[in-house]
């Protein structure tokens, strides 16, 4: 790393220190050959951003994600002194912007497994599967430590307390990262959001809700809460973590030079580095751009996701460098940073795809894993009369229920687009079929989303619940079941079936 820091020009030092969202690679249109130009150190896919043809027709398969990152590798590998760009996405349950991955419950569904071993081969799977594309680095774990439901982001985290996040965060980091970051089936992890994302206040957060808000508590509870996930992190080897675009106590995490730098490099000696949120500087001082650049440096960021205007960020960055209102000592630290990890990762001896790995892409193996999580994920709220278990050879079950054969919802957000969506959005197993799989051959199945024709049946399983969303669009204050859904479960009972209602949320709901 040392030897080819001191070979590095400054143009090519800040160009490691910027990333970019590979779809705002344009000056007129896409313009990769700018990976070169600036020699950019990395690029991502943010949440739906998938390859395109030339007329922007969505290609969403593993292939065609190897093809792009390795196209877009040729231009990095292109560059004087050939140092390998790398890419990251938010593979946050399972390869989920990819059109079928094996998908994973959300954290909120492995934190109630209280089974870090599964936690920790969910992440090897994924990693895999991430690892096909060509891609070597994911977004996750999120460590946050969501205190309130009416956080959007809420099934983010493992649960609401540090251990949860500490235990499965760490679990996490050892399935992503492995033993050895080079083999090719390992990823780098980034645990995140740094620090507080789950404590902020309601009305405090983007348009008014709670989502990159302000959290308000003394050190002690802070560190308490928020912090113990990151030592734990540290612990597991992490080797990038993502700055909150939240606010500890009034100032900007992006901004807090103790935390960045004193804490998390200093106390806990963190030797990855330390990436932005998307757009995450351009909060600090909104309208002063040349400030937020230079106090996020400063402060001890170490990569930026810009992620679109990258030539006035790599110029304002060298202005602030030779006005010495940034050191070269800081970016010579932020390089030497980035550049170990990709040591490490071995991208400079494989910057491209091991094209051996996609065949193992959404295969049965991987499935068989996402689907024993799926079930160590369910919680049995309430069992009256004992109308659970239900036993084998009953006659006939009626389903109802709107997330009952919605295989989008059933997924949640971040799936294959940011927000998500219901309907057949990827490949799966709908919780209609996956019953019809699964009971007697003499069992009788009947479905209707109403509820109506239940009349007759030994039980009626209702399926409801929330429809996706994603950071900002979850935040709410209203976190009864919907009228819609309680009618049905209404409809069901009046017609004289035992009733057993199966819930899909990223949250607990008033029910
Ligand atoms: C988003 C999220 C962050 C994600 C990043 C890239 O806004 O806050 O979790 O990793 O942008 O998609």
């Amino acid at each position: 790393v040392n030897d080819l820091l001191s070979r590095m020009t400054l143009d090519e030092k800040i160009g490691q220190m910027c990333q970019v969202n590979f779809p705002l690679l344009s000056k007129t249109g896409s313009n990769e050959s700018d990976i070169r130009d600036y020699g950019l150190g990395s690029l991502l896919s943010g949440g739906g951003d998938c390859p395109v043809t030339t007329n922007s027709v969505k290609v969403n398969t593993a292939e065609a994600w190897a093809d792009m990152i390795d196209r877009f590798q040729g231009f990095a590998m292109a560059t004087r002194l050939g140092i390998p760009m790398l890419y990251g996405v938010d593979a946050v349950h399972g390869h989920n912007n990819l059109y079928g991955a094996t998908i994973f419950p959300h954290n909120i569904g492995l934190g109630a497994m209280h089974n870090p071993d599964l936690v920790r081969r969910a992440a090897q799977v994924t990693a895999v599967e991430v690892a096909a594309t060509g891609v070597r680095w994911t977004f996750a774990p999120c460590v946050a430590v969501p205190r309130s439901e009416y956080w959007g982001r809420f099934y983010e985290g493992f649960g609401e307390t540090a251990e949860l996040a500490a235990g499965n965060g760490a679990a996490a980091i050892e399935g992503f990262q492995g033993s050895d970051l080079a083999s090719p089936t390992n990823i780098l992890a980034c645990a995140k959001h740094f620090a507080g994302d789950g404590g902020t206040a309601w009305g405090t957060g983007r348009d008014g809700g709670m989502d990159r808000g302000n959290t308000v508590l003394d050190e002690t509870a802070f560190r308490a809460l928020h912090l113990e996930p990151y030592r734990a992190a540290v612990t597991a080897g992490v080797m990038s973590i993502m700055v909150s675009y939240s606010s500890w106590n009034g100032l900007k995490m992006h901004a807090n030079t103790n935390m960045l730098t004193g804490v998390l490099k200093g106390e806990l000696g963190f030797q990855g580095f330390l990436v932005s949120d998307w757009g995450g500087i351009d909060e600090i001082t909104p309208g002063n751009y040349t400030n937020c650049v230079i106090a996020s440096i400063n402060a001890g960021l170490d990569m930026i996701m810009v992620p679109g205007e990258y030539e006035n960020f790599l110029r304002i960055l060298k202005q602030s460098v030779t006005n010495s209102l940034i050191s070269m000592s800081r970016i010579d630290d932020a390089v030497r940073r980035i550049l170990n990890v990709k040591f490490r990762l071995g991208l400079f001896e494989r910057p491209y795809a091991d094209r051996s790995l996609l065949s193992r892409v959404g295969s049965a193996e991987h499935r068989a894993v996402a689907r024993e999580a799926v079930r160590q994920s369910c919680v049995v709220l309430k069992n009256e009369d004992g109308v659970l278990p239900l036993r084998k050879g009953i006659q006939r079950i009626h389903v109802a229920g709107k997330n009952a054969d919605d295989l989008g919802s059933q997924c949640g957000g971040w799936t294959i687009s940011w927000q998500g969506g219901a309907g057949g959005i990827t490949i799966g197993t709908t919780i209609l079929e996956a019953i019809r799989n699964t009971v007697c051959p003499t069992t009788v199945v009947t479905f209707s989303e109403s509820g109506a024709g239940a009349a007759g049946a030994d039980v009626g399983i209702v399926v409801v619940g929330e429809a996706p969303y994603a950071e900002y669009y979850g935040d709410t204050q209203d976190l009864n079941l919907s009228g819609a859904d309680a009618a049905v479960i209404q409809n069901v009972k009046t017609q004289g079936v035992p009733v057993v209602t199966v819930l899909v949320s990223g949250r607990p709901l008033v029910i």
